[in-house]
């Protein structure tokens, strides 16, 4: 580097608008589930930019897909019809295995944005369920049916309407008044979801099948069912955010098989993003082709129901980004990397409770979704400094360390690495959390 150009660091303080409390690390290259700062020192790395580089860093075969398409086409708008984006939208219908169509965008915020759309179009548009009885009362919906249920803990992303979707508090800090329409019940919690769904102006429940900002919580098979006994009786749409859990991470193609054991319950529509194109920015969501009865007494599929000229966006399914996604779904496939997450996910989970440190309360796990819960009495056991948040205090001691691990809100760690992490690397991983722990505690 030369000497007139400035530190990263520098860089960044003067440059970059300073929404992120970052890390003091610059990370310069990647290999696998391995990266390296600037000074050449190396890390582990269990958080795959947060559950987004699923195969890895570097995979020689994504690097080979997205160099050829670069040199053949990268960019045409939605215009017009291309290839990769065909193809990578038949994969993901064969990946969620009911009919439907794929809508394309950059980010799991704005493969969400779709879903609020979707079912804002099909209350608006949609017949609403007759009348029905209630409590000796005769309820009818409203005709324009807006509210979409959302869960307590959930996180949808950082648009006004992903923070407004979301349920939790620190995100909308400041942001106020919200976007109308979403309304939050306890995750987990049938009753309330039952009596949330009264509401007659309810047209939608979005939910994420594991949530996992808040440190990995998986809903339970009996929520989700009960989540699409209620959409069917009261004629709501089904969606879930699966931009985390999605595309592999818990074992399956869909976070939610992995939890209900079975391809029966299906959502009406889902979202992805994040480990979908490996790091390449994309996001996507599947809409079922379920028949839709509209005012007019026409009846269409959902997944025709946002038609020509309703949404849209300029860098929405590239063939650039398509491809490269279309790749790392098949070297998922071949490297049986769905097969590995079902393997090591319990492995990881069992070596963090084997450590069995007075520092960690609880291990949460779906697959390659781990968290672990730091004790109650973590800052007094652990001598924490009083300014110091657990979870970020034990980050930055991994990382000292040499191992990259994500923080969940304030007393949660959560383990994310890339699908085709390997047990030598588990092993190390948990030989340097073990050694951490029992230097904090002593
Ligand atoms: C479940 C879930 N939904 C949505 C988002 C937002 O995705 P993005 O940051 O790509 O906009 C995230 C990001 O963490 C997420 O975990």
């Amino acid at each position: 580097m030369s000497n007139s150009t400035p530190a990263t660091r520098d860089l960044f303080a003067q440059y970059v608008v300073p929404t992120y409390g970052r890390f003091e690390l610059q990370l310069a290259r990647g290999m696998g589930t391995q990266v390296w700062d600037e000074a050449g020192k190396r890390y582990l790395d269990f958080g795959a930019g947060i559950a987004v580089t699923s195969i890895g860093h570097s995979h020689p075969r994504l690097a080979a897909a997205v160099s050829a398409q670069i040199g053949v086409l990268v960019h045409t708008s939605n215009l017009y019809f291309t290839r990769p984006q065909g193809l990578l939208a038949q994969r993901l219908v064969e990946c969620v295995g009911a009919p439907g169509k794929i809508f394309f965008c950059n980010s799991g915020a704005e493969a969400n944005e779709a879903l609020y759309k979707l079912a804002r179009k099909f209350g608006n548009e949609g017949t609403p369920p007759p009348p029905r009885h209630a409590a000796g009362e005769l309820i009818s919906s409203a005709s324009n049916r807006t509210g979409i249920l959302t869960m307590d803990g959930s996180f949808h992303g950082r648009t006004l309407a992903g923070i407004s979707a979301t349920g939790q508090d620190k995100v909308k800090k400041g942001f106020q008044p919200m976007v109308d329409g979403f309304r939050h019940v306890p995750f987990n919690d049938g009753p309330s979801l039952v009596s949330a769904v009264q509401d007659p102006g309810t047209v939608a429940i979005l939910l994420e099948p594991i949530q996992g900002e808040v440190g990995i919580r998986p809903a339970t098979p009996e929520f989700l069912r009960l989540a699409r006994e209620l959409c069917d009786e009261h004629r709501l749409l089904l969606l879930f955010d699966e931009v985390q859990c999605g595309l592999g991470r818990t074992g399956d193609w869909c976070g939610w098989k992995t939890l209900t054991g079975s391809d029966s319950l299906m959502p009406d529509a889902v979202s992805w993003a994040k480990g979908i194109g490996g790091g390449l920015p994309l996001g996507a969501v599947w809409i079922s082709d379920k028949p839709v009865t509209l005012k007019t007494g026409a009846t269409v599929p959902l997944c025709d129901l946002l038609g020509p000229g309703s949404h849209g966006t300029t860098f929405g399914g590239t063939p650039l980004m398509c491809a490269g996604a279309l790749e790392v779904l098949q070297v998922i496939e071949d490297e049986g990397l769905m097969e590995n997450a079902r393997q090591l996910g319990p492995y990881a989970r069992q070596a963090i409770e084997a450590i069995a440190s007075p520092l960690i309360s609880e291990v949460r796990s779906v697959g390659l979704m781990l968290a672990f819960e730091l004790a109650p009495d973590f800052a007094s056991k652990a001598h924490l400094p009083q300014d110091k948040i657990p979870s970020l205090f034990l980050v930055e001691a991994l990382h000292t360390a040499g191992l990259l691990s994500v923080p969940s809100g304030a007393s949660a760690v959560r383990w994310l690495p890339p699908l085709n992490v390997t047990r030598a690397e588990i092993d190390e991983a948990t030989h340097i959390l073990r050694s951490v722990l029992s230097q904090l505690a002593s």
